[in-house]
């Protein structure tokens, strides 16, 4: 018998205090008050997984990971995340090879036939809209955003602030350097976002000219209250930070090699030399990885670099607290 959709709508929807069968698809989604519940839970979630506690949060539940894009974090703390709570996947990697859409099914019919298995889609595309797209596609389930394209990505950002909040006990009055492709970044562009919905925050962001933030992104965050100082040279790092944010280039946004090597060329890599430099003795330096000639490994014993420690486990634990908010079990 046809099922009637559950749930026709024409737009994303605020979380406005409701995660339950909410999409999520960008920071934009969220307030304040949705962070500080979203990060309440998170406590639970860290503690579950660091004593291995058997958990049924999610148990009855299967979650579809639909990877268009490769991934290593993302894909796998929503699988750790999932299984942490009892709950299962259906995995769907580089679905342009190894599904129907190699035979010419529709994006929308993709999503379609997902939703009817599972009670949640984890969607990676490498076209900037595509998780909207997505959610408004899917009758039934919501749909979260695990980047799309050079557009968002808020479940890293969702991590990153938690792995701010944890460290500083807050997310206002902080002073920020992020540094690399911020034309291309995701992460960069969901995190200024999150970051802009608390008071007296100020992020001097450190790129070459042709990775700068789009004129758009620019003027549409300072609107929001942000302070933004733009820099493009290593000189002009301030030596106040609470945190530095490093970022790779892109490769894969650009139109060939040569542009690739150029922008490269350009780039200020986070080395020991540098933190010693401009870095205070309490920042943190941040990394949503991978890295690629962004952040010398040599960084890595200094024990103000989270980004293989902190940083890469509240991926788990804030997708474990998102996905069982948004699946209505929290
Ligand atoms: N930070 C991040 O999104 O990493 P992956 O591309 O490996 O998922």
């Amino acid at each position: 018998m046809y099922q009637v959709p559950s749930r026709i709508q024409p737009e994303i929807e605020m979380i406005n205090g409701d995660f339950k069968g909410k999409d999520i698809v960008s920071l934009d989604q969220f307030s304040v008050e949705d962070l500080t519940v979203l990060f309440n839970h998170t406590r639970q979630m860290k503690r579950i997984a660091e004593n291995n506690e058997p958990s049924r949060l999610l148990e009855g539940l299967l979650v579809g990971l639909l990877f268009f894009e490769p991934s290593s974090r993302t894909f796998g703390s929503f699988a750790a995340a999932v299984k942490r709570l009892g709950g299962q996947t259906i995995e769907m990697q580089n679905p342009e090879v190894f599904s129907s859409v190699s035979k010419g099914e529709t994006f929308e019919d993709t999503i379609q036939v997902m939703e009817a298995y599972t009670n949640a889609i984890v969607l990676r595309h490498r076209f900037s809209g595509a998780a909207k797209q997505a959610a408004l596609a899917a009758n039934f389930v919501p749909v979260i955003n695990a980047g799309d394209g050079n557009n968002e990505h808020p479940t890293q950002t969702l991590l990153d602030m938690y792995t701010l909040y944890e460290r500083f006990g807050r997310l206002d009055n902080l002073t920020g350097l992020l540094a690399g492709d911020a034309l291309n970044s995701r992460t960069i562009h969901s995190l200024l976002r999150g970051l802009s919905l608390y008071e007296n925050n100020t992020m001097y962001v450190l790129s070459p000219r042709q990775l700068q933030l789009s004129r758009d992104d620019y003027v549409s965050l300072q609107d929001r209250g942000i302070r933004l100082i733009e820099i493009h040279r290593e000189q002009d790092i301030p030596k106040n930070c609470d945190f530095w944010y490093w970022t790779r280039v892109q490769k894969e946004r650009f139109a060939s090699a040569e542009e690739y090597q150029k922008a490269q060329s350009e780039i200020v890599v986070a080395s020991p030399e540098l933190l010693k430099t401009y870095a205070k003795k309490d920042m943190i330096l941040m990394d949503p990885l991978p890295r690629v000639e962004s952040v010398d490994p040599a960084v890595d014993a200094d024990e103000r670099a989270v980004y293989l420690r902190s940083q890469i486990r509240n991926g788990v634990y804030t997708r474990m607290a998102l996905l069982a908010l948004v699946l209505g079990r929290l």
